[in-house]
């Protein structure tokens, strides 16, 4: 293991910051006598900063930092994986990095032609109909495609009794949250004791009152479903849809496909599937792929081949836009470079490789903690350290301490003292042997020990409550 040392700066805010140089700023002097006085501004408070300060302000604070370019990230659920910098290379290009939205068609046909062969990549991989590139996060993806449901819904004037959405207990937080947003009441059924759906809660809880049920599969304790089908069975008889959350999508490519599985409505997670930096907020795109039935609620513009060239469809647009022009182009374009650069056979490998790291790694740590659930997983892997004694918080700050990030705690809610881990496919097996051995020490130290960290980062043990309960985001 390497030794560890963050950076650690005492740095101001950068409005804070005087350079040395100064610059012209706008004031009195442009005051001509034209604009009345009482309607003139006063002089904007404009920070006077030089170049060579901003680079080092914002160098200092990402030395302070963490990133998937320092170390394993292997954040469950979040899917920090390494991106590879060809990506990055491509959507910095001028052409694509320069273009203006408004640009005539026939001026941006290479734009077009990546947007279109991403659609058709989507649709290949998702066994779906139809894509739309819009939407700018996961989120955002789970908002649209709820909003289709309800369109669809409303067409066929159900929408009066349809009113309820279904969710497992497992799901992540954003289902609810967007099943909530798009106007529908959120039925939650608990899991069986192997972390899949109870069949029998399904049953009773989907009826003509359900919109949808809204489900990951893999889901978020990295367990696929093997009932998939009979669950599908299940919401149609009933004439609900099925909603398919694509975060973990990285688990099955190439592999099985939402199509086949029998959803109705898709979105991709394109910041964990494909590459794309996550975190921070954005940008992210979650491009939402729908069943024939659906396909005209689609929000658009969709691309199209037409003979004379590509072009953008905007006849269908029944939902509106659900952001502004094209969606987050250079995270799709990345994504697009991924898949390209990969191809079917690398994508398939990328999916078992994330699979064999997160089963070798619940193997390695199964003799210090509890593993959530028997059985091979995918991608990732939920542990418990309940009856180790220790709190998942202080296994975290230990493992942070020397240098990893931690994994995501306290998530999924269904396992106490969680420890949700995703190795992703390009963790090394060093890396891997590194975290375990972490869990151990961590696990085998006494409390007070583990109170004491971390010492090696920039900021030390936080006031969590206080933090939660007084939260200032500026001064
Ligand atoms: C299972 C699952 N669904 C949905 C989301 C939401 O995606 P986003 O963070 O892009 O909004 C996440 C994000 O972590 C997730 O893990």
């Amino acid at each position: 293991m390497m030794s560890y040392k963050q950076a650690k700066y005492d740095e101001p805010f950068i409005k804070d910051l005087q350079s040395r140089t100064s610059f012209e700023t706008i004031s009195e002097d442009y005051d001509d006598g034209i604009v009345p006085s009482a309607m003139l501004n006063k002089e904007p408070k404009v920070p006077v900063i030089a170049e060579y300060d901003v680079v080092r302000h914002f160098t200092r604070l990402s030395q302070m930092n963490y990133s998937v370019d320092t170390g394993f990230y292997p954040l469950g659920s979040c899917t920090m994986k390494f991106n590879p910098k060809y990506a990055d290379k491509i959507a910095s290009m001028p052409f694509f990095s320069e273009m203006h939205p408004l640009r005539p068609e026939w001026s941006v046909q290479g734009t077009l032609r990546v947007m279109f062969e991403l659609q058709e990549y989507l649709k290949e991989i998702s066994d779906m109909d139809e894509v739309s590139l819009q939407p700018l996060a996961g989120a955002q993806g789970e908002l649209t495609g709820v909003l289709i449901i309800r369109k669809y819904f409303e067409l066929r004037k159900e929408l009066s009794t349809r009113r309820e959405i279904v969710v497992p207990d497992s799901a992540h937080g954003t289902n609810p949250a967007s099943a909530a947003m798009g106007g529908f009441n959120v039925v939650e059924i608990p899991s069986n004791d192997k972390g899949t759906v109870d069949l029998d809660a399904l049953r009773y809880a989907v009826t003509d009152r359900t919109a949808a049920f809204m489900i990951t599969n893999p889901n978020t304790l990295g367990i696929f479903d093997p009932n998939i089908s009979e669950i599908a069975e299940i919401v149609h008889s009933k004439g609900a849809l099925l909603y398919y959350d694509g975060a973990n999508l990285n688990a099955i490519l190439g592999i099985t496909s939402p199509g086949l599985m029998g959803f109705d409505v898709v979105h991709f997670n394109l910041h964990k599937t494909f590459a794309t930096p996550h975190g921070g907020g954005g940008p992210g795109a979650a491009p939402v792929a729908v069943n024939r039935k659906l396909a005209d609620l689609l929000p658009g513009p969709i691309v199209r081949k037409g003979e004379s060239g590509y072009y953008l469809d905007r006849s269908n647009n029944k939902l509106g836009n659900i952001a502004s022009f094209y969606g987050s182009f250079g995270v799709l374009l990345r994504a697009w470079s991924y898949i390209k650069r990969n191809g079917s056979d690398g994508l398939k490998m990328n999916s078992y490789r994330a699979v064999l790291n997160a089963n070798y790694l619940a193997k390695k740590i199964s003799k210090d903690v509890r593993i959530s659930h028997t059985g091979l997983k995918k991608h990732e892997v939920v542990a418990s350290s309940e009856e180790s004694g220790k709190r998942a918080l202080d296994i975290a700050k230990f493992i942070i301490d020397a240098g990893m990030h931690a994994p995501t705690i306290y998530f999924p809610l269904i396992v106490k003292e969680a420890l949700m881990i995703e190795p992703t496919e390009t963790v090394t097996k060093r890396d891997l042997d590194a975290f375990a051995d972490l869990i151990h020490e961590a696990v085998t130290s006494t409390q007070e020990e583990l109170h004491k960290h971390p010492v090696n980062t920039a900021s030390g043990r936080l006031d969590e409550v206080k933090a939660t309960r007084d939260l200032v985001l500026k001064r």
